[in-house]
């Protein structure tokens, strides 16, 4: 009897799952392109991002087809920011945490271009989201955590590679031929 009652049990919750997500969270976030990103989203546990390392990954459209980079770093200014390369368009949007004092989990941010939002998951090795254009655009992307890459690569290409978004001062010192360790006198968020 006890053995019969389980199997209805597991029956039951068999079928909720398909019902709302069609056996959804068995699949990777970026494989789930046809559902609504609130639900993807739900289906992820929430993690607290380690914001000081940067995060790195790639932009899909909802054909899961590759259209550029993205990352997240903390800047000096004392938010993260995101970097992205969308075809030849670069563009630069703070990133906001709505959950801010207690979960850094999820995010948002807004340039004129574009909105995102999103969540960190996977004990904060990854995060997840949706990008949507002001001409209606939607896409997904994923970062994981870069531990062991150039943690002031990001710096570099918001604040001195060609034509960054906010170039140093002209009494800054020397970046060139070597550029320094940013973080030794930068603190950021
Ligand atoms: C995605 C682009 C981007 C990245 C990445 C980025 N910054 Fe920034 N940073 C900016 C912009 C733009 C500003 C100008 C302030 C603003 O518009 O809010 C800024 C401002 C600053 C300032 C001036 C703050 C002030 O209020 O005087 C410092 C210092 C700084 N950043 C350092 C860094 C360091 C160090 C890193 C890397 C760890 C970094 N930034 C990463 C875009 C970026
Ligand atoms: C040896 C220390 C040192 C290092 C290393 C350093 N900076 Fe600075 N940075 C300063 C000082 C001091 C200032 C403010 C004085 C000035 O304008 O030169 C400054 C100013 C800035 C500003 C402008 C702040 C403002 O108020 O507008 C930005 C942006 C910035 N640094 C980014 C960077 C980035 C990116 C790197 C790494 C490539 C870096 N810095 C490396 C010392 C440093």
């Amino acid at each position: 009897m006890r053995v019969l009652f389980l199997l209805t049990v597991a029956l039951l919750v068999g079928c909720g799952g398909a019902a709302t997500g069609g056996g959804g969270a068995t699949k990777s976030p970026l494989e789930r392109n046809d559902e609504p990103i609130e639900d993807v989203i739900a289906d992820l546990e929430p993690a607290q991002p380690e914001v000081q390392i940067p995060y790195v990954g790639k932009m899909y459209n909802l054909d899961g087809v590759e259209t550029g980079l993205i990352r997240f770093d903390a800047c000096g200014c004392g938010y993260v920011r995101s970097y992205m390369e969308i075809d030849s368009e670069r563009l630069d949007v703070k990133v906001l945490f709505p959950g801010v004092p207690t979960d850094f989990s999820r995010f948002d941010g807004e340039s004129e271009l574009l909105r995102i939002v999103g969540t960190f998951y996977d004990e904060g090795e990854q995060a997840f989201g949706e990008t949507t254009t002001s001409s209606g655009n939607v896409g997904r992307f994923n970062l994981t955590i870069d531990r062991e890459g150039d943690q002031t690569a990001g710096c570099k290409i918001c604040h001195v590679e060609n034509d960054p978004f906010y170039p140093l001062p002209e009494t800054h010192i020397p970046v060139a031929p070597v550029a320094p360790n940013c973080l030794e006198c930068h603190d950021t968020v």
